[in-house]
């Protein structure tokens, strides 16, 4: 009895074991993220400083003011048009290389981002910069697509959206330590910013060292595993109908075979509604310009309000983190989505009210507080690793390119609208987010379901109506990769 005890408790802290090292491992990549989305907004009037510098070093005379707009607007919005271009590719590299040597080999672009930044003043090049912003944005548009889908891979059913919410737990702290470390008295001055955002290739060197003891993703490996059988055991094989369904689940399927078949066509509509109503809640309106957002609302110490946001964003991330398995996703998104729409409300009337009566500043303040803690709840999390989820293993590479190609693109859109729309519309700007965030709202009660505690096929088989016989293989999948994942027998496949 002792020796069978033992046995168990050995093989528990095996599964924890491997498991935890391989979803920390990973999320390094989408702390990285956050780190850069966090990091460029405290220092912008030190750094703009040193444009300047540069440009009267070359041609003897101050930037002009709309030359160095442009420059700075650049050097923020060129991060997501590096990860809009490189999220589409996603699909393609995961299955070429593989999840975990994709990560891997993503290493490299941070090394020369990082580098390219870190090195920018000394070169007196803004141009540097701006390209090291564009290589580091092509890094974190690999990582925001590779980390949730390899933690999906991984995860036991059950666990699959709590250790999900990881990746944004990890992108949340990221922000938080860069805002913290872009203070002036820290890192964020005339001398250090270069060390300010060169120190992202810290966390590369730490993910480098530690993939190569995390496992490969195992139903990655099954399908290898699976196509080699197929290869090797000829027709016979395939004209039985379970083989013929082992290969319609693990084919793969291109971008435009996502849009125009109907199997598919419901789910990536989701996955894609799903990443908008993350990123035109207007969060990142927040993230990118919290300084002037709260000054505008009359907030003293603009600063540190903007951490007070990070504390939130994190804390609410945490809590989400112990829902999502409990409440569902659908449940938390919409809970998310209608308190980020009444937050914006409030925060619309706190503005117009704020001339005439002062305190509002303070209401505006607690309703920016709510729609970041709102975010959290649903919308922030839950898109990231819903896709993933949606779809079985041979459509879910190209599902995820398409996926977080559409949430870099409308990041893209905010980060380079907001001050327009903001100029345009004054303090009812946040009014559009409401209206665009009723409309998510009532596209997720009647179209979105719930996926929790289901494997990946019991859910795509919801959208394709297949014969039950798919989710056998989905069972024997998962009983495999978890035989895999935790016990370390890559060979168990055979
Ligand atoms: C999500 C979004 C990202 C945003 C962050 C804020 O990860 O994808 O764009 O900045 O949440 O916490």
């Amino acid at each position: 009895w002792n020796s069978a005890f033992s046995h168990l408790i050995t093989q528990y802290t095996t599964v924890t074991g491997t498991l935890a090292l391989s979803v920390f491992t990973a999320v390094l990549g989408s702390f990285q993220f956050g780190y850069n989305i966090g990091v460029i907004n405290a220092p912008q009037k030190i750094i703009e400083a040193d444009y300047n510098a540069t440009w009267v070093h070359r041609y003897g005379e101050p930037i002009p003011t709309a030359t160095l707009t442009t420059l700075w607007s650049l050097s923020v919005a060129i991060f997501s048009i590096g990860g809009m271009i490189s999220s589409f590719c996603v699909g393609v590299i995961s299955e070429w290389l593989g999840r975990r040597k994709a990560m891997l080999i993503n290493n490299l672009f941070a090394f020369i981002g990082g580098g390219l930044m870190g090195m920018a003043k000394i070169s007196r090049s803004f141009e540097m910069m701006i390209l090291g912003r564009f290589v580091i944005g092509a890094y974190c548009g690999l990582a925001s697509g590779l980390v949730p889908m390899y933690v999906g891979e991984i995860a036991p059913t059950s666990l699959r959206g709590a250790l999900g919410t990881l990746h944004q737990l990890a992108i949340v702290t990221g922000i938080l330590i860069a805002q913290v470390l872009g203070l002036e008295s820290l890192l964020g001055s005339e001398e250090l910013w270069p060390v300010l955002v060169g120190v992202t290739v810290l966390p590369t060197v730490l993910q480098m060292a530690l993939l190569p003891f995390c496992p490969e993703s195992p139903r990655f490996l099954y399908i290898i595993r699976c196509q080699e059988h197929h290869a090797k055991s000829g027709e016979d094989q395939r004209t039985t109908s379970r083989s013929g369904e082992v290969g319609d689940m693990l084919r793969k399927v291109s971008i435009a075979e996502l849009f125009r078949s109907p199997m598919y066509r419901q789910p990536i509509i989701i996955a894609i509604l799903l990443q908008l109503s993350q990123q035109l809640s207007g969060v990142n309106a927040i993230f990118y310009y919290s300084t002037s957002i709260f000054q505008k609302a009359g907030v003293q110490s603009p600063v540190y309000a903007t951490i007070g946001a990070g504390v939130v964003n994190c804390a609410f991330t945490v809590v989400s983190l112990f829902l999502v398995e409990r409440t569902g996703r659908r449940t938390l998104h919409m809970l998310g989505l209608s308190g980020m729409c009444g937050c914006a409300i409030v925060m619309t009337i706190a503005l117009a009210l704020l001339d005439s009566v002062p305190w509002m500043s303070y209401i505006s303040m607690l309703a920016i507080f709510g729609f970041v803690a709102f975010f959290e709840v649903g919308p922030g999390p839950i898109p990231w690793f819903f896709v993933a989820e949606l779809f079985s293993q041979g459509p879910r590479p190209a599902a995820m390119a398409v996926a977080g190609f559409s949430n870099w693109t409308a990041n893209f859109i905010i980060g380079f609208g907001f001050q327009y729309l903001a100029e345009l519309c004054g303090p009812y700007v946040f009014l559009i987010f409401a209206v665009l965030l009723l409309f998510f709202l009532i596209f997720t009660f009647f179209r979105v379901p719930e996926t929790r505690g289901k494997t990946f096929d019991q859910i795509s088989t919801s959208f394709s109506q297949h014969p039950p016989a798919m989710m056998d293989l989905d069972m024997e999948l998962g009983k495999r990769s978890t035989e895999l994942d935790y016990l370390g027998g890559e060979g168990s496949l055979d």
